[in-house]
């Protein structure tokens, strides 16, 4: 009870003071302001742990073991907040069950012409433009060569945001990564393959299924050790979404996530005046939500036993994190809810999961997996 009070005033001092006054700056100055601090914290031993004493409970109902890795909570940050590894020591101190790094790609980019980044408070979303900004595979793995994680990290990887590169030349530089870091002592738990970034330059595309098996195809010659989790758009048909998923249960991938950014300017979620300050870019948050829901339970359906699934897209409460479990996330990843409702809230998630799982009669969080498609 105290430890809720506790999180509680975190809410009140985040909404009312924190976030008003940080939504007056250039918002990708206060997440490069975000991440340094995070990593400042993280530096120190006795910090980590008065931040976990609030923050991150492990509860055993949240407990799950899947494909051999153990996550203490289902609740994990999303690619593209820490693209540059920098939040690994902080986010367990959080509350947070996994963490995925990146984008990374195998050259370095510094990024879209901006901006690359906005807030569109109405419509619970941001702007995003990033299209990879990251100091490439390889300087990313040395720098996390000998870092020791508490959680189960991911190492996000995309290919190379360089419209010079054609189909086959895009594949060959995703390999080069997946190879960069299994030849590295990175001690990632998983991979993510980010097909769907919808900021990338020229026409390269895995959308359809005959180009997704020759990625899928030359990433398995590969041998990655670790299981690959495949991240998908939001914006296709169920139809193609299903081709797509065919195709990648041929191949050495362990689990799915839906999804990626919201590419469609007509989503009812968006504010209509808000987004005519954006001419470029795509959209996280609230306009993600009802789609990724859709898709995890078409995943859950056709694929339950052949995929773990992950749900991402629009989390800003324990009930919004619940409901993609119910409709058959295994795990939950987030960021937009992060940033409009506070470090505190994956805390928050954690307690109220446990609370709606007593109040459903589960055990454990895996019993609740897929409850809600009937
Ligand atoms: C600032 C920002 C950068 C992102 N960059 C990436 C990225 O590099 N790779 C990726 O797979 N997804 C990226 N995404 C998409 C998120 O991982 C996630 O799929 C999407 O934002 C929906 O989740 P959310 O509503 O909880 O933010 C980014 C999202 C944001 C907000």
């Amino acid at each position: 009870m105290a430890r809720k009070f506790i999180l509680f005033i975190f809410q009140i001092l985040y909404r009312f003071i924190f976030k008003p006054l940080a939504f007056q700056v250039d918002a990708e100055v206060v997440h490069n302001a975000m991440t340094a601090l995070g990593e400042f914290l993280g530096r120190s031993k006795l910090l980590r742990n008065v931040l976990a004493l609030t923050f991150a409970k492990r509860p055993k109902n949240l407990s799950q073991k899947i494909l051999g890795i153990k996550f203490n909570s289902p609740i994990g940050l999303s690619a593209g907040f820490d693209y540059e590894a920098r939040l690994t020591q902080i986010t367990p101190s959080l509350g947070f069950g996994f963490h995925s790094i990146g984008t990374v790609t195998n050259n370095s980019y510094d990024g879209n012409p901006k901006p690359m980044l906005g807030r569109l408070p109405k419509s619970k979303s941001l702007m995003v433009n990033k299209g990879f900004k990251n100091s490439g595979a390889r300087a990313i793995s040395n720098k996390l060569g000998k870092v020791k994680f508490e959680i189960p990290v991911g190492v996000s990887i995309g290919r190379t945001n360089n419209p010079q590169l054609g189909q086959a030349e895009s594949i060959r530089d995703v390999v080069a990564s997946f190879r960069t870091f299994e030849a590295s002592k990175v001690s990632c738990s998983y991979y993510e393959l980010n097909i769907s970034c919808p900021n990338l330059l020229g026409t390269v595309t895995f959308y359809e299924p005959k180009k997704l098996d020759e990625l899928l195809t030359a990433v398995d010659v590969v041998r990655v050790k670790k299981p690959i989790f495949l991240k998908l758009p939001i914006t296709k048909s169920d139809d193609v979404t299903l081709s797509l998923l065919k195709v990648a249960a041929k191949h050495k991938i362990a689990g799915v996530i839906f999804g990626n950014l919201q590419t469609n300017r007509n989503d009812p979620a968006l504010d209509k005046n808000e987004i005519k300050k954006f001419k470029i870019g795509n959209f996280s948050g609230k306009p993600t939500w009802q789609r990724s829901n859709e898709l995890i339970e078409l995943a859950y359906r056709n694929f339950k036993d052949r995929f773990v699934i992950v749900g991402c897209g629009g989390v800003f409460s324990t009930e919004d994190a619940y409901f993609k479990i119910k409709k058959g996330a295994q795990l939950v990843e987030l960021i937009t809810g992060m940033i409009f409702v506070g470090p505190q809230l994956i805390a928050q998630i954690n307690q109220g999961l446990l609370e709606k799982l007593k109040a459903d009669g589960f055990k454990n969080i895996s019993e609740a997996v897929g409850t809600g498609v009937i």
